[in-house]
């Protein structure tokens, strides 16, 4: 099916934003991505509220009710008529003045794009696949903290660059105090002595939405975790690892830089926690009676 792109309202397969849209200028942009699981726009609770978090973080109002915007989503979802659809939410700081200066920009546009969801190829979910630590760091709190979820992915771009031109699929980064971070656009996690191991959100990363829905599955079935901040030499103790985020849900890590992680497959760890984070997606949107945009 074709893309169906929701901008202020009107829904069409092709939409224009100005060259003076500051989200263009500058990157001054704030942005979501859900995905349906059988239908289902999947956790948009939680996405809204961290889309406007990340507004926050920007000092950018967002005008429009989440009964608005929900009602927007689903009829963009309806209108592109996908199996299952790829969504990005987008709210820019609209056209302004050619100047860094945010405050002639006087009205935030909204984007909503739709797509079919690309999945990743099932034979990284069965190897796993290969990351690699890069010299990228990622952004310092105290800047383009990363937290939020900004149009400006320039570092990630950067570090995944690194990555390719590594070989490896992801890019791992660390902090600007040398500890592990995330991926490009996904949290990580390994596996220690049993025990799930991720980088704090003190480290600077993410608060990634998938990230949070594995810890709670991993704590109710008896698997230990502990978030903290960790040098990467760890890692070579590691049984195993993977990364986590709203498309590729969990992705099991099988080398980094080269070297197998564990045994270089995914581990019983990590494929418990696919299984599980399957399970709770379906019992999630059985939850979730059709999202209220009324
Ligand atoms: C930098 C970064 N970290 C983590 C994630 C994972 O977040 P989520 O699970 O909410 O998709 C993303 C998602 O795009 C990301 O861009």
């Amino acid at each position: 099916m074709p893309i169906r792109i929701n901008l202020n309202g009107d829904v069409t397969q092709e939409a224009s934003i100005s060259v003076l849209d500051h989200g263009f200028l500058f990157g001054d942009s704030v942005y979501e991505v859900v995905v349906t699981h059988k239908g289902v726009p999947c956790f948009m609770e939680a996405h809204l509220k961290r889309l406007r978090n990340s507004a926050a973080g920007l000092c950018l109002g967002i005008p429009w009710t989440d009964e608005f915007l929900i009602r927007e989503i689903n009829r963009t979802i309806k209108e592109a008529g996908n199996e299952e659809s790829y969504v990005r939410i987008m709210v820019t700081r609209g056209e302004g003045d050619i100047d860094i200066d945010p405050t002639t920009c006087s009205r935030p546009s909204f984007i909503i794009l739709v797509n079919e969801v690309h999945l990743y190829p099932p034979v990284q979910y069965e190897k796993g696949i290969n990351i690699a630590l890069v010299s990228v760091i990622r952004n310092a709190k105290d800047a383009v903290n990363p937290g939020i979820k900004t149009g400006n992915y320039l570092n990630n771009v950067l570090a995944k660059l690194e990555a390719n031109r590594k070989g490896a699929q992801d890019a791992l980064m660390l902090n600007n105090q040398g500890h592990l971070t995330e991926c490009t656009t996904s949290n990580f996690f390994f596996v220690s002595e049993g025990r799930v191991l991720t980088p704090s959100l003190d480290c600077g990363i993410l608060a990634g939405i998938t990230r949070v829905r594995v810890l709670e599955l991993a704590e109710e079935n008896g698997i230990l975790v502990e978030e903290g901040e960790w040098p990467p030499e760890i890692l070579e103790k590691a049984e195993e690892a993977f990364i986590t985020g709203t498309v590729k849900k969990v992705m099991p890590v099988s080398h980094l830089d080269g070297h197998p992680v564990g045994d270089g497959m995914p581990g019983p760890v990590t494929r418990r926690l696919m299984r599980l984070y399957e399970t709770m997606l379906d019992q999630a949107i059985k939850k979730t009676e059709q999202p209220s945009g009324k």
